[in-house]
């Protein structure tokens, strides 16, 4: 299978746990995109919660009724992927540039399912640079502080993620640098420190928030719980 089948299928299985009346939050990113196409596809009575633009728009031509997340109390059921899945489902998010918009939503679930490859599953994290969401204000003096915490916990230095026309700008308007490509030692600790940056919005740790994976692999979707 590839890596691309092994998505899908992760996605159409998550797809299945959705029951009709559920506010749904829709994740962002590749295997994600399955995950609603397969849930568009079940034509439930449901509403969507997007995590970015792309994925509101990709719902709302699949027809997928959607809310603002201060529209709803809480969100039944968040399904998303991610960059990384490691020991006891913490993850790596944000390759995609909306980690903050997740993890508000995932936040304000009930239950978080993410979707991967089986590539995706590591024995540690840290290989996928860490994305680190930061305001735009002052972001050369940030990314300052932010190279003074990657050299505390051993990482590589962070830089500023760049697309062909120019500096990545997140759907809140931020910048996002992605730090290093190392072994994360103390994921809890680094994520407190990147916290108490002024600058920065937030990083892709998601620690203690996922209740299960369905991680899709060549024997089929594999379901982990922390
Ligand atoms: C977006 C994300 C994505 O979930 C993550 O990048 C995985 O993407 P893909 O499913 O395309 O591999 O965190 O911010």
């Amino acid at each position: 299978m590839t890596a691309d089948e092994q998505k899908r299928a992760a996605g159409e299985a998550a797809a299945a746990l959705v029951e009709a009346g559920m506010v749904v939050g829709l994740g962002t990113g590749s295997t994600a995109a399955w995950f609603v196409k397969a849930l568009a596809r079940r034509q439930l009575d449901i509403r969507g919660v997007p995590t970015s633009d792309a994925t509101a728009n990709l719902a709302r031509e699949l027809g997928i009724a959607l809310a603002a997340l201060d529209d709803v109390k809480r969100v039944d059921l968040t399904v998303d992927g991610a960059d990384e899945v490691g020991p006891g489902l913490s993850l790596i998010k944000g390759g995609g540039a909306a980690l903050l918009r997740e993890k508000l939503v995932w936040e304000a679930s009930n239950r978080c399912v993410v979707i991967a490859d089986a590539a995706k599953q590591v024995a540690a994290l840290g290989k996928f640079p860490l994305p680190i969401e930061v305001v735009r204000f002052g972001y050369v003096h940030t990314g300052q502080r932010l190279a003074d915490i990657a050299a505390e916990f051993d990482l590589p230095p962070p830089r500023l993620r760049m697309a062909d026309r120019g500096v990545v700008v997140t759907d809140g308007g931020n910048v996002i640098y992605d730090m290093g490509s190392n072994l994360i030692a103390e994921p809890a600790a680094l994520g407190l420190a990147l916290k108490s940056v002024t600058g920065v919005v937030d990083h892709g740790l998601f620690l203690d928030l996922a209740d299960e994976a369905l991680i899709g692999t060549d024997q089929g979707v594999v379901r982990l719980t922390p």
